[in-house]
């Protein structure tokens, strides 16, 4: 088997490599902040000390990582895993980054004579840890087939759309329907509630209808009851519409709904909701159409 690393043990990079060392793989790692990898430690990760480190003893490298500036200082300088890397080595960035960032890390690994695959993944924490995870993958073909079977202990779903840069566009074309759909929602829910029919009864109701996604099957319940935890906070779910909304405006599509979702975003952040699920667009409506004293907005009309 193959020796791998991963570099970026957050939420989801950390359980990705608890996966990859349960199907019985060889896994060395690197996290900014190493108290984190101490789980992973004792499930047989042998810890690195840089990220050069990581890709210099690995054949292939992954890493997972917030955004395109946190890619940036793990790839970059004397010990960034471009710095490891070499002739016969993949590698391989799982985070959900800006498109032309990513192609423009791809030919730099090139350049030293690797490979890169940009390879996001559509899920929530327990996507992954039920083993349904989707994985995208841009890059060149011969690569991908390389290390599809170590993708495959990831999740069941790996699909090639195009060339270096091509899957985290595909990610993002798919992110911001997330937001959008929990917005549609929310307003769904709340417009019902202030109608007079009870919050639980609408959510139920909805659940049970045709715009019932598997996202709003898991997230819609966070209306009633939010994760003490997010799932994917406010702050990394705007990271994604902006994302989007700059490739909107690059290749001329209008992106109107998340347009107005990213508003709603940065109103959560404004309330104080930044660090909370963006389940939270439920909350901002909250409070966008609560009764103020003194106001009639308690009556319809
Ligand atoms: N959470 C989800 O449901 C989900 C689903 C699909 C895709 N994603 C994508 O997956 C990626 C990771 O998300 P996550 O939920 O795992 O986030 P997370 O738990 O916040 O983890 C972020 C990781 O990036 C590292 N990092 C951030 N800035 C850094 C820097 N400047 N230098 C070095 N390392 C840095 C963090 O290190 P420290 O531990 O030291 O902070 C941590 O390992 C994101 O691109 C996200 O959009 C997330």
């Amino acid at each position: 088997m193959a020796t791998l690393g991963f570099v970026g043990l957050g939420v989801m990079g950390g359980r990705i490599a608890k996966r990859l060392l349960d199907a019985g793989h060889r896994v060395s790692g690197y996290n900014r902040t190493a108290a984190k990898a101490q789980s992973l430690v004792a499930a047989g990760m042998r810890l690195a000390d840089s990220p050069r480190a990581v890709a210099a003893g690995a054949d292939v490298t992954f890493s997972m990582v917030t955004d395109t500036s946190a890619l940036h200082a793990v790839t970059d300088g004397p010990d960034g895993i471009l710095a490891g890397l070499g002739p016969g080595k993949t590698y391989v960035d799982m985070s959900t980054v800006s498109p032309a960032a990513s192609r423009a890390l791809a030919e730099r690994v090139r350049e030293r004579g690797a490979e890169m695959l940009d390879a996001p993944v559509s899920g929530s924490v327990a996507t992954l840890e039920e083993g349904r995870l989707s994985v995208m993958v841009g890059g060149p073909a011969a690569a991908v087939e390389r290390v599809r079977p170590i993708l495959l202990d990831i999740g069941p779903v790996v699909t090639h759309v195009g060339g270096n840069g091509q899957a985290v566009l595909m990610k993002v074309a798919t992110n911001l329907s997330l937001a959008v759909q929990m917005l549609a929602f929310s307003e769904s829910v709340r417009l019902a509630e202030r109608g007079g029919i009870d919050r639980k009864t609408a959510v139920h109701v909805l659940l049970n209808s045709v715009i019932a996604s598997p996202m709003l099957k898991y997230r819609g319940p966070f209306v009633l009851q939010m994760p003490e935890d997010a799932w994917f906070d406010c702050t990394m779910m705007q990271k994604d519409m902006l994302l989007a909304l700059e490739m909107g405006r690059a290749l001329r599509v209008p992106l109107p709904t998340t347009a107005a979702t990213n508003e709603l975003l940065t109103a959560a952040r404004a309330m104080g909701l930044a660090e909370q699920d963006f389940a939270a667009l439920f909350e901002v409506l909250v409070r966008l159409s609560s009764p103020h004293p003194g106001t009639e907005s308690g009556r319809a009309g």
